[in-house]
């Protein structure tokens, strides 16, 4: 089964998972393959944690981000992991770093791999990374993620690759692998179009360093989407009038510049609103392609999509691997210092849509933290597209959980992507262009354009009594919490 996958000069090495898992000592630094639950190393990473339960050891674990397998979770139940980075989105997980039993150091998931690379994080000691195939000269053809593998094996001491039979040998030719270094010898990054080939269809492996290989037919554990709702329908469609307004004013053409997407239900719903619109020969510059990235292809509005991972369910994984032909030249995944890399998100002119948990009466955005201390999943690579696009846009409900909680507050409790960063922010009520525009301008924009009504006179008599107080930024400091005080005490933030 796996002799057309792994070079002769490499079949020695093949363990079995439960070797794998003890090659991985206690106090240990692991760069892992997974993003989103795609290309993860499964078997081994499942290994470890069954062995955790039985022999209690504890490692710092570095990923592309949040793993597959409810991985994160049996880890954490095995109280496997000290350190965690750079994302997550795992419940049991969230729990242990928000009672403090799990460091988590929430970065730029386009900065991970230059972070790790300058020293500034612990070297890693061992890298496991799921692959395809392993060739003679050393290289290896990735699967469903990149994430940062190259950098993980390039820095690792040791290697151990864990090869997946169940992925397609044809999946060669849909990876563009490149390598930057790090300044002052830093390289241009020559990505002029998404679909612009710059590296290589393979990695290249240290063979030296690969101290076992191990074989797993586990495919990837889906992502579960809940379908278009009216609210994600009224968001994509303010987005749409948008977009076609702009084209009118001649900001946009009708083709709009490459797209990116953030995470998630909403965001997902979202760019699904494309399948309606007007625009054709879309392409994406992202970090994940989600299902609504292949039904554009599919219905045949987008021309080319490139970015580090998938995050899809599992008809669209069948449905990819089953008509890869269907999708070659149209898709590529590359290392996530490439995918989320400012050089190009600039050069490009990205539209960036990403998802916001709150957002503030002058446009400062949360996308971590829940009521001000409590992470939830991390600020993945929505800043990186941020502060980096031609159009950074934000979208979230205006109100949730039988409207108890407004999304639109007047200070958010934690900052994410800042004002000075966000130009776009929509909800199901409709859409604030703050371009250009003042705090106190982008307030009555706020107000009027995206606040539920439930809580529009709140906001607006917030405003009201700030303003009294004065200043560029008008806000009452005393009271910019006290909506969410007012959740906290009674479950609601109305008044
Ligand atoms: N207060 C309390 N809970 C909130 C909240 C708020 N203001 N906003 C969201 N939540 C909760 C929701 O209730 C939901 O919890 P539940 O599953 O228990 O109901 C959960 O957060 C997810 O929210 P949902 O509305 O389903 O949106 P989503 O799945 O689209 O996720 C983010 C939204 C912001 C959490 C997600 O997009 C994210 O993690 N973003 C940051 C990373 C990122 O942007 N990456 C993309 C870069 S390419």
């Amino acid at each position: 089964m796996y002799q057309d996958r792994i070079a002769e000069r490499f079949r020695h090495k093949i363990i079995s998972a439960e070797q794998a898992a003890n090659l991985v000592k206690d106090g240990m630094v692991v760069g892992a393959s997974g993003f989103t639950k795609a290309g993860d190393a499964k078997a081994t990473l499942k290994a470890m944690a069954a062995r955790a339960k039985a022999d209690p050891f504890t490692i710092n674990l570095m990923t592309g981000a949040s793993l597959g397998h409810n991985l994160d979770g049996l880890f954490a139940e095995a109280g496997m992991i000290s350190r965690r980075m750079p994302f997550q989105s795992d419940a049991t997980l969230r729990k242990k770093i928000n009672n403090g039993e799990v460091m988590f150091t929430d970065l730029h998931l386009g900065e991970t791999a230059e972070l790790l690379a300058y020293g500034f994080l612990p070297p890693v000691d061992i890298a496991i990374i799921e692959v395809a195939a392993i060739y003679d000269d050393g290289s290896v053809l990735p699967t469903t993620s990149i994430g940062n593998n190259l950098t993980y094996a390039r820095h690792a001491k040791q290697i151990i690759l864990e090869v997946n039979t169940t992925i397609p040998l044809e999946i060669r030719g849909f990876h563009d692998i490149f390598a930057t270094g790090i300044s002052p010898q830093r390289q241009i990054i020559p990505v002029t179009e998404p679909s612009t080939r710059i590296g290589t269809e393979t990695m290249p492996i240290d063979a030296d360093k690969v101290i076992g290989v191990v074989i797993s037919d586990i495919k990837d554990s889906p992502v579960e989407l809940s379908a278009v709702d009216e609210k994600t329908l009224a968001i994509s469609d303010h987005l749409m009038d948008f977009f076609n307004q702009e084209v009118k004013r001649g900001r946009l053409t009708p083709n709009l510049p490459p797209l990116q997407t953030g995470i998630g239900n909403i965001a997902n719903a979202v760019f699904s609103g494309f399948k309606r619109g007007n625009f054709e020969n879309l392409k994406m510059y992202s970090e994940v392609l989600q299902d609504s990235t292949f039904e554009l292809i599919d219905s045949g509005k987008m021309k080319f999509a490139s970015a580090c991972s998938f995050a899809v369910t599992s008809e669209c994984y069948e449905n990819f691997f089953a008509n890869l032909d269907r999708y070659r030249g149209k898709i590529m995944l590359r290392p996530e210092k490439i995918s989320n890399s400012p050089e190009v998100i600039r050069r490009l002119g990205v539209i960036a849509i990403n998802t916001a948990i709150e957002f503030d009466l002058y446009g400062n955005v949360n996308s971590t933290h829940i009521g001000g201390n409590k992470m939830m999943n991390g600020i993945g690579g929505s800043g990186d597209f941020a502060r980096n696009s031609y159009l950074s846009i934000f979208v979230t409900q205006s109100a949730s959980k039988n409207d108890s909680i407004s999304h639109v507050v007047p200070m958010v409790t934690h900052v994410d992507s800042n004002e000075h960063d966000v130009d776009i922010l929509v909800t199901d009520q409709g859409l604030a262009d703050l371009r250009g525009l003042a705090p106190r301008e982008r307030a009555l924009r706020v107000i009027e354009n995206c606040c539920h009504p439930e809580y529009r006179d709140q906001l607006k008599a917030y405003y009201k009594e700030a303003l009294v107080r004065g200043g560029h930024t008008p806000h009452i400091i005393e009271k910019a919490f006290s909506w969410h005080q007012n959740f906290n005490e009674r479950g609601t933030m109305k008044f």
